[in-house]
Formats: C-alpha cells, sequence, structure tokens
C-alpha cells in the first residue's frame, strides 16, 4: 500500500474511532470502576505503556481494555524500531499498537520522536546539516503517519544531564547541532501535527532540583519567545533510591504556572503491600491537584513485563491480580469500585491462589552457569506451584536443587521439593546448573501457576 493510501486510511479509522470512544465514555459513567473511568470523573487520562507482541495475550489485552484510557507504544515508535535505516519508515509494530487502541476507544501517546537512545548507530554518523535534515524528516515521517491520531507527543525525550550541573545531556543532536535542537525539533513537529500536544518529557525532574530548574528555564524561554510547547512530562520512575519527592505537586504546579499542561508520563513505583499503595496515592493525588495535570501513564499493565519487573513496580501483578496498589489509585481517582473486597475478580481475598516467577544467573563460567528461579505467591497463600523453563536445545541441566523436575525435550516442569507452602507475598527459589554446549542464552520461564 502507498504511503499515501495508507495515511487515507489511517485517518478515515480515527473518524470513527472518535465516536466510539464518546460511546464508551458515556457507558462508563454508570459505573466508574475502572482506572481509565475513574480518571475520566476527574477529567484526566489513565494510560499505560504497551508492548506489540503482548496483544496476542489474553489476559493483557483484557486487562488493557477494561482498565486504560491511553496508551503509550513502550518501544514501538522508538527511532531505531521506526527507521532503522535512513529513509525507510517500518510502521508495523507501531500500527498494531495505535489500531488496537482506537479499536478500544482509547487514545495514543506518542514516544518519542528525538532521544539519544533506542538511536540506530547511522543517525550518530551524519555531519550537522545531514544530521538536521535526518531529525526533520523523522519528525515529519513520524508525525504525517499518525496526523490526527496522537494525543500528545513526546518531542525530545532525556536531553538533559542527571546531577546537579543542570547541563544538557550528550547526544548527536546536542554535540553536532547544540542547544538549539531542541527548538527546531518542536518547530519541526509543531508544522508535522498542529492538532498534537507538543511534550518536553524527561526522568529525576519530578521534584525541584537542578535538572528540573534547567528544564524550567528552558520551557520558560520557549513560552517568552513564543516556541511552540504545551506540555512537560514526568517520567516518574521510583524506587528507594529515588522515592516520590515530597515537592511533586509544587515541582509540577511551577511548570503548569509556566502555561504548559504537564502530564505524568511513565509512572512506576517499585515496591509491594500498603507502602507502594501510599506512593501510588501520593503521585495520584499531585496530579488532582494541578489544574493542567491532564493525565498519568503508568509504564506496563502488569509486573512481569515490566522493564524493573524484579521490583513489581506496577498496579497488576504477574498474574493480572489488582496489587493494593491498584486498589488505592482507584480511589484516589474517587472510583467508585469496591477495592478490596474479596468477592471482586481480580481482589486480595478473592481466594485465587497465583504465584510468579522470575529468573536470574546467579554465577556463570565458560562451560556453564547456574540459574535461579524466584517462585512468588500472590495475593493469597498457595500450598504449591508448578513452573515451566525452557532451556536452549543445546543446554542441558546436570543438577537442580530446592525443586523437583520432570523432563519433555528441554522443557523442563518444576514442582517443589519441600518447599511448596508460601504465605501470601512470600518467596522461595530453586536453583540448577546448565552446561552451555555452546549456547549461552538465558532459558525462557514460563507461567507460574499455584494452588
Ligand atoms: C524502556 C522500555 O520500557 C524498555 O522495554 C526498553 O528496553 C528501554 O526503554 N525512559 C523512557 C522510556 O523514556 O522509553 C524507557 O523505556 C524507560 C526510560
Amino acid at each position: 500500500m502507498s504511503m499515501t493510501l495508507r495515511r487515507l486510511s489511517r485517518a478515515a479509522t480515527a473518524g470513527l474511532v472518535a465516536a466510539a470512544a464518546l460511546t464508551a465514555a458515556a457507558h462508563s459513567a454508570e459505573a466508574a470502576d475502572t482506572l481509565g473511568s475513574a480518571a475520566a470523573g476527574q477529567g484526566r487520562y489513565f494510560g499505560t505503556a504497551v508492548a506489540a507482541s503482548h496483544l496476542g495475550e489474553a489476559d493483557y489485552t483484557a486487562t488493557l481494555d477494561r482498565e486504560f484510557s491511553s496508551v503509550t507504544p513502550e518501544n514501538e515508535m522508538k527511532w531505531d524500531a521506526t527507521e532503522p535505516s535512513r529513509g525507510t519508515f517500518t510502521f508495523t509494530s507501531a500500527d498494531r499498537i495505535v489500531d488496537h487502541a482506537q479499536s478500544q476507544g482509547m487514545d495514543v501517546r506518542g514516544h518519542t520522536l528525538v532521544w539519544h537512545s533506542q538511536l540506530p548507530s547511522w543517525v550518530g554518523s551524519l555531519g550537522a546539516s545531514d544530521l538536521r535534515t535526518a531529525m526533520k524528516d523523522h519528525i515529519n515521517g513520524l508525525m504525517g503517519h499518525y496526523k490526527g491520531e496522537i494525543h500528545s507527543w513526546d518531542v525530545v525525550n532525556e536531553a538533559f544531564q542527571d546531577g546537579g550541573s543542570g547541563a544538557r545531556r550528550s547526544s548527536p543532536f546536542q554535540d553536532k547541532l547544540g542547544d538549539g535542537f531542541i527548538e527546531e525539533a518542536f518547530r519541526t513537529a509543531r508544522a508535522a501535527d498542529p492538532a498534537a500536544k507538543l511534550c518536553y518529557n524527561d526522568y529525576n525532574t519530578d521534584g525541584v532540583n537542578a535538572k528540573s530548574n534547567a528544564v524550567y528555564n528552558m520551557v520558560k524561554d520557549f513560552k517568552s519567545r513564543g516556541v511552540p510547547i504545551d506540555c512537560v512530562g514526568f517520567q516518574s520512575h521510583f524506587n528507594s533510591n529515588s522515592p516520590v519527592p515530597s515537592d511533586y505537586r509544587k515541582n509540577l504546579q511551577r511548570f503548569a504556572d509556566l502555561g504548559v499542561d504537564v502530564q505524568i508520563t511513565e509512572l512506576d513505583i517499585e515496591g509491594s503491600g500498603s507502602a507502594q499503595a501510599a506512593d501510588y496515592t501520593k503521585v495520584v493525588e499531585a496530579c488532582l491537584a494541578v489544574d493542567r495535570c491532564t493525565g498519568m501513564t503508568v509504564w506496563g499493565v502488569t509486573d512481569k513485563y515490566s522493564w524493573r519487573s524484579s521490583g513489581t513496580p506496577l498496579l497488576f501483578d504477574g498474574n493480572y491480580q489488582e496489587k493494593p496498589a491498584y486498589d488505592a489509585v482507584l480511589s484516589a481517582l474517587g472510583g467508585s469500585g469496591d477495592p478490596g473486597d474479596p468477592g471482586d475478580p481480580g481482589d486480595p481475598g478473592d481466594g485465587t491462589a497465583s504465584c510468579t516467577a522470575t529468573y536470574t544467573r546467579t554465577a556463570d563460567w565458560n562451560s556453564g552457569y547456574n540459574g535461579q528461579v524466584t517462585i512468588t505467591a500472590g495475593d493469597e497463600p498457595i500450598s504449591t506451584w508448578t513452573v515451566t523453563v525452557t532451556l536452549p536445545a543445546q543446554q542441558s541441566v546436570s543438577s537442580l536443587w530446592n525443586g523437583t523436575p520432570t523432563w519433555n525435550g528441554n522443557v523442563m516442569t518444576v514442582k517443589p521439593s519441600w518447599n511448596g507452602t508460601l504465605a501470601a507475598g512470600a518467596s522461595t527459589a530453586f536453583g540448577f546448573t546448565a552446561a552451555k554446549n555452546g549456547s549461552d542464552a538465558a532459558p525462557t520461564v514460563g507461567t507460574c501457576t499455584a494452588s
């Protein structure tokens, strides 16, 4: 299909979808018991990052479709995914996400146009004038393809350094085009899709600090000179080293006072239980307290696919059960769900035994390695568990401890030896030694089942 036809058909679909979105909103107003509908009641969107590769998984898609009103492609719109070689655009995976979102009446955030990371090496090898042209072509290519279909674009991502300097981060764009590359990117973006909100997005800018001050000064300068910018995204990746800042709301508000919208764009908070729930509440309350905070996006549907999966940072566990953090968010959004009701599917106390399994390599040598699989019970106590581990074909396991394996080809199914009984949220682990026989690849851990 030619580019022109594809654009036309994308635009035609978008029109139909706008009508579907209105119907969905009207319907859900009656029972505000999902994240998306509760947020809509507050005039906000509630989104999630989505990976195209998981859309075929029924539980993933059911949770996504039920709960969220906006999606951000987690990797599929990045430069390496969309323009792997100069002038050759590939939109297959990103289109899958956008089409899915539209079929469900969800909005789409665009992420991201100009970023130093996930950038193909050809970009870094261009001279300044070619690089400027390539940057503009890339913006026009992406924004043209999705014209009218993206509510907000992260035009430039992570252009400032961490630490106390407030300086720009070194990147091909910064190093060859200078500070002005950000302004050039925003001006190009405005012309490419005047309907999209244009955001600057960054991390460690969530509280008032040297880095957020530097972004603040840039936005202030853009507003004073008429450089087109509509929003600032606060990634909000939190953990014990980088907790939810106490001046989060104040920081969001000072940006809003410059005349831009603010959005929480990649929220995840490592932890569990009531402490994690309390941190999520702080974030939602901060956004709701700032009129121009137009929406929140969590960086994934389920802990098991999080880019920080060992930190269990999201609202649904690996079995798509609602965590205490989910209930906290829903209630902070004023949702009329029934958090914690044992009768609700997904709530703690619903009687569903569940577990998650994560893999780490604990030792490594030329010819072999030790692997460990950690099993964590969900919201209910469990009395046994089963995990499958698929090894690369060449590899063979010579010993396994704290578990009982049975074999089918290169798939081992492991049940407990002595360690089947786990309290809610508790963990155990089994380990094994494998011979590489020429393959250093990691095994794949399948779904954990429990009873
Ligand atoms: C992450 C994705 O979640 C991972 O799957 C990928 O391997 C690396 O990028 N800041 C951003 C996001 O703006 O694009 C990053 O997403 C997380 C940090």
